[in-house]
């Protein structure tokens, strides 16, 4: 009886994981066709990482707006001995990320708007400060207020020397940059239509495929609640010149870039000694 009941359990938990891994292989194949070299960007946010947490025995990484996980997870690959909080808005992408961490302990999942400024109060992200926060494709979603706000915020979850990477979709300006402007918008359009032209989901067919899967359903449900009006609302985009600004003036000591394709960027902000900032 015992055994048929442990057999059952696992089995549900087997295939609860296979769902969840399948949904975020597709969300990274989808993302990736509207991100020439994504993984190149999270290769080297990874890398960075690892050097910034080397010699600290158990680092602690806070995936920002990290929606299924896909950025942690590549940074646990380089870092196995690091612990991740996947922190994010949504309720279903991260459901799926709480399914992934079902089978990693490593990967734990926070859910917060960093639209509300109480979001650094969430119980895995308070206290022991984090030696990388990470992000990726999603700053860019908050009102340029938002961006700021959290950017202050970001010293105070960081340890001393700790990093923060932001790699992120920003804009030239229309008008002291037109035309690098627009080599940017043709890029991602041609990146978009061969993607797309090979069969890979796009953004509605991927979730059409979370309501498919039927395990998602509540979350989906949440998520409507969560969003409402505002899921459809694209904010003004900002310059890289404001990120970094506003790193500076939020108390990083040290900011900048540390890779770059057209107007994808990662850019950093490392804190300083306490008796520094
Ligand atoms: C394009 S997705 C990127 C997700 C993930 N970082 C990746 O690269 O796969 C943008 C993410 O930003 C999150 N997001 C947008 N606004 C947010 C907010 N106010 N608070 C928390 N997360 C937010 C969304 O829920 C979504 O997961």
């Amino acid at each position: 009886m015992t055994d048929t009941t442990t057999i059952h359990t696992s089995a549900i938990h087997a295939s609860t994981h296979e769902d969840a891994r399948s949904l975020a292989t597709r969300w990274d194949a989808q993302q990736t066709g509207y991100i020439r070299h994504r993984a190149d960007r999270f290769d080297t946010i990874a890398r960075v990482v690892t050097t910034i947490a080397a010699g600290t025995p158990e680092p602690r990484i806070l995936d920002l707006a990290g929606g299924t996980g896909s950025l942690a997870i590549e940074v646990l690959s380089h870092l196995p001995h690091a612990r991740a909080v996947v922190a994010d808005k949504d309720p279903a992408l991260l459901a799926i990320a709480a399914d992934l961490g079902s089978a990693d302990a490593r990967l734990q999942t926070a859910e917060v708007d960093l639209a509300h400024n109480d979001w650094a109060r969430h119980p895995l992200i308070a206290g022991v400060p984090f030696d990388a926060v990470v992000s990726s494709t999603a700053l860019h979603w908050l009102q340029p207020a938002t961006l700021v706000d959290v950017y202050r915020v970001l010293p105070d979850v960081l340890r001393p020397g700790g990093i923060l990477l932001n790699g992120d979709h920003l804009a030239y300006s229309e008008r002291q940059e037109s035309v690098l402007a627009r080599i940017a918008r043709e890029d991602d359009d041609a990146m978009q239509r061969e993607t797309f032209a090979g069969g890979v989901d796009t953004w509605d067919e991927w979730w059409q495929a979370v309501a498919d899967s039927g395990r998602y359903a509540d979350a989906l449900a949440r998520r409507d609640a969560v969003w409402g009006a505002d899921l459809h609302q694209a904010p003004p985009k900002v310059t890289l010149g404001f990120h970094l600004e506003a790193l500076r003036s939020a108390g990083f000591v040290e900011t900048g870039t540390v890779w770059q394709y057209l107007d994808d960027y990662v850019l950093y902000g490392i804190t300083g000694s306490p008796a520094l900032t």
